[in-house]
C-alpha cells in the first residue's frame, strides 16, 4: 500500500480527494492545522492517518518523513480568500509561500538520501491566469496574476519547475477552476468559514432569513450581463488528482506538468441562480451590486490536456446535478448546526 501524504486533507477537496484515495486502495497521512478544516470531517473520513499540525513546522514535517515511507505528497494547503489576500498579503506570503517552500525545501532535504524523490502534486489556480485576452483559458495562456493569492500560486509552481529541473523533483500542478458541489452520497461538502464562493451562498440566500446575495455587477459583456465562470464537482477534481498522482508514481522520467481542470462550459451568475432556483424549488434572495475590482467577465478553460493525457473523465457535468449535490449537502450541514 503506498502512503500518500494529504496536506490541507480536513479541507474542502483534500478531505474528498481522501476519500478517493481510500477507494483506490491508497494510505492517506493528513497534515492540516485545522485553521480552516474541520474535526468533524476528519471523523467522517473513518481510520485515516492524521497529523494535527502545521506544514511550516520544519521539524514535524521531518518526523513524518521518517515514520511513515511517504511515496507521494498531495499538497492544497493554503489560504485562499482572493479579496483578503490583497488586504492582507502577508498572510498569504507566509502561509501560501514560505510554508509551502519549506514543505518542499524538506521533501527535496529527505529525499536526497533516499533513491527516489518524493512526487508532489500541487493545488495551482486560474487565479494565476489574472484576466486572459482570450477564452478558452489552455495551459499556455499567459500567467498574470492580478491578486497577491494567484501571485502566491505562481510562485510555487515556478519553484516546483526550478527544483524539478535542479534537483529532478517530480510535479504536477493542477490549476483548479471553480470547485463546486459535495460528495454524492451526502457524507461531505464545501464547510468554508466564511464563505464566499458563489453556489453556496445562492443556496444560502433561499432561507428567508439570510442578507439577500450580492451579485457584483449585472453589465459585463455577458448574454445576461453577469459573470461567468467554470464549474467542476469536487468528486471530480478529486479524481483527477487520482491520475496525476498515479502518472507521478508509475513514471521514471521526471515530470514538470500542469494541467487545467475545468468543465469548458461556462455558467453565468443568473444561470446560477435559475439552477438553485429550479433545483430547490425555493427563491434566491439575490440584489445586483457594483462590479468587484479584478473580476474578470467570463472564465472559461480548455481541459482537454487533462483529457487527453491523464484520461481524466468527469462524472458530473451537469449544472444541477453539482447544485442538487451542494443543496443536500446545505440542508446536512443546517440540521447539524441547528
Ligand atoms: N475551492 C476552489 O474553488 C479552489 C480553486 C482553485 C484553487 N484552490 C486551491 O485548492 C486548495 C484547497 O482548497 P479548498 O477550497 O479545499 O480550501 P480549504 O480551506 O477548505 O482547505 C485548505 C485546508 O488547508 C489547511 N491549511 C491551510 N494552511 C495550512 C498550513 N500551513 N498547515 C496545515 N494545514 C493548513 C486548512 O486548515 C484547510 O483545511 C487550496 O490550495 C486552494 O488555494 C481551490
Amino acid at each position: 500500500m503506498q502512503n500518500i501524504l494529504v496536506t490541507g486533507g480536513a479541507g474542502y477537496i483534500g478531505s474528498h480527494t481522501v476519500r478517493a484515495l481510500l477507494k483506490e486502495g491508497f494510505k492517506p497521512i493528513i497534515i492540516d492545522n485545522l485553521v480552516y478544516g474541520h474535526k468533524y470531517v476528519i471523523k467522517k473520513l473513518g481510520n485515516v492517518e492524521f497529523i494535527e499540525g502545521d506544514i511550516g513546522d520544519s521539524k514535524l514535517i521531518r518526523q513524518i518523513f521518517s515514520r511513515f515511507s511517504i511515496d507521494a505528497i498531495i499538497h492544497f494547503a493554503a489560504y485562499a480568500y482572493v479579496g483578503e489576500s490583497c488586504i492582507d498579503p502577508i498572510k498569504y506570503y507566509k502561509n501560501n509561500v514560505f510554508s509551502s517552500i519549506n514543505l518542499i525545501n524538506e521533501i527535496v532535504n529527505f529525499s536526497k538520501n533516499q533513491d527516489r524523490m518524493i512526487p508532489i502534486v500541487f493545488s495551482s489556480s486560474c487565479a494565476t491566469y489574472g484576466i486572459p485576452k482570450t477564452i478558452p483559458i489552455t495551459e499556455s495562456t499567459p500567467q498574470l496574476p492580478i491578486n497577491a493569492y494567484g501571485n502566491t500560486k505562481l510562485i510555487i509552481e515556478k519553484v516546483l519547475s526550478d527544483y524539478g529541473k535542479a534537483y529532478g523533483l517530480s510535479s504536477i500542478s493542477f490549476r483548479y477552476f471553480n470547485a463546486a458541489g459535495a460528495s454524492s452520497d451526502g457524507l461531505i461538502g464545501e464547510d468554508h468559514n466564511p464563505e464566499t464562493h458563489l453556489i453556496p451562498l445562492a443556496i444560502m440566500a433561499t432561507s428567508k432569513k439570510s442578507t439577500p446575495l450580492s451579485i457584483y455587477g449585472n453589465d459585463y459583456p455577458t448574454k445576461d450581463g453577469t459573470c461567468i465562470r467554470d464549474y467542476v464537482h469536487v468528486e471530480d477534481l478529486a479524481n483527477a488528482h487520482i491520475l496525476g498522482l498515479k502518472k507521478l508514481l508509475s513514471s521514471d522520467e521526471k515530470i514538470i506538468e500542469y494541467y487545467n481542470l475545468a468543465m469548458g462550459k461556462g455558467y453565468s451568475v443568473m444561470d446560477i441562480i435559475n439552477s438553485v432556483e429550479k433545483v430547490t424549488n425555493l427563491k434566491v434572495n439575490y440584489k445586483i451590486g457594483n462590479r468587484r475590482i479584478g473580476d474578470p467577465s467570463m472564465l472559461v478553460a480548455n481541459a482537454s490536456k487533462a483529457f487527453v493525457e491523464l484520461k481524466w473523465k468527469a462524472k458530473h457535468t451537469n449544472i444541477d446535478t453539482i447544485i442538487k449535490h451542494a443543496y443536500l449537502w446545505h440542508k446536512k450541514l443546517l440540521s447539524k448546526k441547528t
